[in-house]
């Protein structure tokens, strides 16, 4: 069985789009099969990885105009499902059909079985459309950036997941937490950091993801780390990460 993975954090700016591109990738170099899913209207994954303006998109999937393998693109060695900004829309378009929050793992459930890891990039909110995600799911990765209030958004975060739990998807775990955009330079970074994995010690990965330009510039390339810089840090930490996420079970 694949692991379906949501990348989440409430936040805007804290590295899920670039986390979910890195990880798949790296993931696809160690010749795992990989979807990447954009959740997100803003479209983030989808432009930084040069498929802006791809149709259909989740969108239509979601809207059950389009199979998701119709809306299936090929970049590199892994695959993804495009997003795009008709997306905003979705929330309010759903809202009243039985089993909003089911509709993207019905969807998924004809693709699954291809793939070793199906990774949802979700937008910045605790939204209908990140409902979808924790219901397709079955673990979330929360994406945090070492900064000031970095815990603060959580609670609410993992109230949600249990309510999800509850509800919708008994199967759902939190499978780890990521800090990006880590300088272990600043003391602030290392404090919150530090209080991160006293609060979380099991979940939090070895590997923060280090302060590193290359993967905001691999982006406005259209490219992952891997083929834009395959020496950098951000390479490396990514691949460091896909490590631990294939020994974490
Ligand atoms: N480790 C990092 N080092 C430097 N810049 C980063 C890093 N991770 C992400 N960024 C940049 O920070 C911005 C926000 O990242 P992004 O992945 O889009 O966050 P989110 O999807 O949570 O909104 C982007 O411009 C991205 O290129
Ligand atoms: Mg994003």
């Amino acid at each position: 069985m694949g692991r379906i993975i949501a990348l989440v954090n409430q936040k805007g700016g804290v590295g899920k789009t670039t986390s979910t591109i890195n990880i798949g990738a790296a993931l696809a170099a160690r010749k795992k099969k990989v979807l990447l899913v954009d959740l997100d209207p803003q479209a983030s994954l989808t432009i930084a990885l040069g498929a802006k303006g791809a149709a259909p998109t989740v969108y239509d999937v979601l809207k059950g105009r389009a199979g998701i393998g119709a809306a299936v693109l090929a970049h590199g060695a892994y695959r993804l499902v495009p997003s795009g900004p008709d997306l905003s829309g979705a929330e309010l378009e759903i809202a009243s059909v039985a089993g909003r929050e089911c509709i993207l793992k019905e969807a998924l459930e004809a693709v699954e079985k291809d793939y070793d890891f199906i990774l949802i990039d979700c937008p910045p909110s605790l939204s209908l459309l990140t409902l979808n995600a924790l219901v397709a799911a079955g673990e979330i990765f929360v994406i945090l950036q070492t900064e000031f209030l970095a815990l603060e958004g959580m609670s609410q975060l993992l109230d949600t997941v249990d309510l999800v739990k509850k509800r919708l998807n008994s199967q759902l775990r939190l499978g780890g937490i990521v800090a990006t955009q880590h300088d272990k330079r600043k003391g602030l970074h290392r404090e919150v950091l530090e209080s991160i994995k006293k609060h979380f010690p099991q979940a939090v990965f070895k590997t923060a993801v280090r302060n590193a330009v290359a993967l905001a510039e691999a982006a406005s390339f259209g490219r992952d780390i891997f083929e834009y810089r395959p020496k950098s840090a951000g390479a490396e930490d990514y691949a460091n990460l896909a490590k631990e996420i294939l020994n974490r079970r």
